[in-house]
């Protein structure tokens, strides 16, 4: 008898040790691995804890993205404008879902989380966070 087993929605082995979404980047590596345990938690969640985790969702990224951003202050990273309007989007849109949530129509946030968010992380983090990475990691730092 098969059995069907749902995927994981995104591996978080992805982004520990030996993953190719890891950083070696201990402060930064963290926060990825949990925001990626958040999402998945997400995923499967049921309706009445939904909202509940939606919002520390949206403050471990409102951290997330503020601790990056204090390390492209710190190292003087060049593409500092791009990276952080790119975390600005992120946050509009986690606001936007948010309102919806407060009123009980979580719907497009759910679709978010699965649909947009995984995506755009992997993207972003082969992209701008691995920049800012390898700044630093040039810098000596
Ligand atoms: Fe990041
Ligand atoms: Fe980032």
């Amino acid at each position: 008898m098969s059995q069907i087993t749902k995927p994981a929605l995104f591996n978080p082995e992805r982004v520990h040790e030996g993953g190719e979404l890891f950083l070696a980047r201990s402060d930064i590596d963290d926060l990825h691995q949990s925001f990626i345990e958040l999402i998945n938690r997400l995923d499967t969640v049921p309706a009445d804890e939904f909202a509940e985790l939606f919002m520390q969702l949206i403050e471990h990224t409102r951290e997330h993205f503020a601790r990056e951003e204090a390390l492209m202050v710190k190292s003087g990273f060049p593409a500092i404008a791009e990276h952080c309007s790119e975390h600005g989007r992120v946050i509009g849109e986690l606001n936007q879902l948010e309102k919806r949530v407060r009123l009980g129509r979580p719907m497009m946030a759910r679709a978010y989380v699965r649909e947009q968010l995984p995506g755009w992380f992997e993207l972003h983090t082969r992209t701008m966070d691995s920049a800012l990475v390898g700044h630093m990691r040039q810098r000596g730092e």
